[in-house]
């Protein structure tokens, strides 16, 4: 099992729950961070620490996310270099998209 970010983080990006991960799982795109799933131990700190509630177990992913259980996996090994640890500011826009539902099409994913 593995914890999964999912729709609700795209260009929001607040960061804080890669601050609380104890095993450096996040990896870091321009607006949407992943957790790698082989990094992952399942510990749930980083849940609670998303005000846009974007983090679920794979296991708990609401029906309509699910494909962000591979995106997640494909993206971590595609950013593997891009570890995130620490929070910094929530990008700009945070507040036109905080709360917007179905961002997918959003996403910036080649950018390397
Ligand atoms: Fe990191 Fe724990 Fe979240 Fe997994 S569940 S990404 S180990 S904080
Ligand atoms: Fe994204 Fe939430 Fe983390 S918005 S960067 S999953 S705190």
């Amino acid at each position: 099992m593995a914890y999964v970010v999912t729709d609700p983080c795209i260009n929001c990006k607040h960061t804080n729950c890669a601050a609380v991960c104890p095993v450096d799982a996040f990896r870091e795109g321009p607006n949407f961070l992943a957790i790698d799933p082989l990094e992952c131990i399942d510990c749930d700190a980083c849940v609670a620490e998303c005000p846009e509630e974007a983090i679920y177990p794979d296991d708990e992913v609401p029906m309509e996310w699910v494909d962000y259980i591979e995106l997640n996996e494909r993206l971590a090994d595609e950013w593997h270099d891009c570890v995130i640890n620490q929070s910094k500011e929530a990008l700009p826009e945070v507040d036109k998209w905080s709360g917007v539902e179905n961002k997918r099409e959003q996403l910036i994913e080649n950018w390397k």
